[in-house]
This record gives C-alpha cells, structure tokens and sequence, in this order.
C-alpha cells in the first residue's frame, strides 16, 4: 500500500532535516519530482491539492504512486493538500492514500479541533496521518486566497492544547510565510517558532516555502520544522519553459517535444529545494 507520513517526517525529526513535499499537477510534474528525488536519494511528498485531484483524478494518481513504488528506492508518499472537505479526505483514504492535511484554520479554534479529530480518527483507524495548521497563512493556494490582514501567526500555548486535543501527527505552523512569492521579503518569526518547538514534541510544517530565502528555511528546519512544501516555484519555471519552447518552434504540437524543456528547468528547481532541506541521501 502506499506509504503514510510518519517514518518520514519522524526520520527527518530525529536527524535534522525536512522532507521535501513538492505540489504535484499531473504526470509529467510527478515524474520530474520522483526522478530527481530517485536520483538525489531523498525521501519525498507528493502533494496534491483539492483542484488538482478533480483535474487528474483520485484513481489515476493513486495507481501513478503505485507503480511508482515498485520501481524506486526512495521512500516517498501521496500527500493531500489543504483539503477542507472531510468526506472527499475520507474517500480518498479509502480508495488507498495514506497522507492527508485538513486544513479547518478558517475556523475559531473549536471548530477546527473538531472538524480535525474527526478526520483523525478516521485516518489513524486506517493507518493514514493527518496534518493540520493552526494559525492562517496569508496569499493565494488553490481555491483559497486569505487576504493579508486576515492572516495570523500560531499562537503555542493554543498549539499546545490543539495538539493534545486533535491526536494529529504533524502540525503547520503559521510563522510568516504565505502562499506565493512575496513582495518584499518575508521576515519569519523564529522566536515564535522556537517557542512553539519547546511546547510540542510533534513534527512541524512549513507552508508557503516558495520566496523564503535558503538560510530562513533551514533556520526554521534548525527548529524543529521536518517538512517544506513549495509550490509556486516549480510551477513558474514549469510554464515558463513550454511557453519559451513555443516563442523558438511556433508550430510545435508533440507533447513529448515541448514538455521536456519544462520537466527539466523544473528539475533543476527540484534539486535546489531538496539541498535546502538536506535531504539528499536521506532516503
Ligand atoms: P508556495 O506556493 O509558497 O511554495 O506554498 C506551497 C504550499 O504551502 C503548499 O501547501
Ligand atoms: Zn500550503
Ligand atoms: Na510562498
């Protein structure tokens, strides 16, 4: 079956590293993680969002993972990604992934602890982790865009509580980061992490990486965060690339000609992010 979190995240903690959970699209997206992963040895997570499990379809992705499986050394898993409803996490668990983030942080922290221990107890009665965030990021992630004001920073002794109270495996922390590039350059809140680390024995997450300078993310991996997800960044030199290829070949129409130059300046993203969280030869 395919691959839960927990030996991931908890090798990383141990050692002090982060995996690596890159946003996945379709194919060739999964390709060019799993293959420069395979060749850095990094352990990986493949995330995917609530739009694109509608674009490329819970089946399809699933049996994609599961073939890989077979043909890798790497440990890797299947992540969702900011999934707000429970019945589609608790179908997609059921049709066999093994890592799930339920994000109700848009809710007042009661109603989050319930909508999240629900899912809990579903996904540990299947042998799935489960990530939620506590806090609000700022910027645009799939469907979801919370406005700047509307964003607010983990606070640790309600960590504290929400993890007791949840049962959750890993926790997303709201330390400044946001969905997207910046503006200007974001200034994290280490002290706040620092402070939420010392209270919780819990792996955490860092969301929003894409922008974040190099030394930020691994000040944060110093402490105590195991898992980095980016998105933003692969996806622009992904385009960029096909729409460079079609400005020098105008006529071009094979797929397999014009998605090469975007898998490959991906790649080369891939390869950056998985040095930053030193994560190479960890898997
Ligand atoms: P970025 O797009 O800023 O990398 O954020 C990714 C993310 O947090 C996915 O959940
Ligand atoms: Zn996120
Ligand atoms: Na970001």
């Amino acid at each position: 079956n395919l691959k839960n979190t927990k030996e991931l995240i908890l090798d990383a903690q141990k050692s002090g590293y982060a995996v690596p959970a890159f946003n996945i699209h379709n194919l060739e997206t999964i390709q060019t993680v799993l293959e420069t992963c395979e060749k850095l040895k990094s352990p990986v997570i493949l995330a995917a969002t609530p739009s694109t499990v509608d674009y490329a379809n819970k089946e399809y992705l699933i049996a994609i993972m599961r073939q890989a499986m077979g043909k890798l050394t790497i440990p890797f898993a299947f992540h969702l990604d900011h999934f707000e409803n429970v019945g589609d996490i608790k179908a997609i668990i059921a049709e066999g992934c093994r890592s799930a983030m339920i994000d109700a942080s848009k809710y007042p922290l009661d109603k989050n602890i319930a909508i999240v221990k629900d899912v809990v107890e579903f996904a540990h009665a299947c042998g799935a982790t489960v990530e939620a965030e506590l806090g609000k990021l700022g910027g645009q992630e799939d469907n979801i865009n919370v406005d700047e004001k509307d964003a607010f920073l983990t606070n640790p002794d309600e960590a504290v509580e929400f993890v007791e109270r949840t049962g959750i495996d890993t926790l997303a922390v709201a330390i400044g980061t946001a969905h997207g590039l910046y503006k200007k350059e974001p200034k994290l809140d280490f002290d706040r992490l620092a402070k939420i680390h010392q209270v919780i024995d819990i792996p955490l997450v860092l969301h929003g990486a894409s922008g974040v300078p190099f030394e930020a993310v691994q000040e944060a991996i110093r402490l105590g965060i195991c898992k980095v997800n980016i998105a933003t960044e692969l996806k622009i030199p992904f385009s960029a690339a096909i729409k460079d290829y079609f400005t020098k070949h105008p006529d071009a129409s094979d797929p397999r000609k014009y998605l090469i130059p975007a898998k490959e300046a991906m790649a080369e993203v891939v390869e950056e992010k998985v040095k930053m969280c030193k994560s190479v030869q960890r898997g």
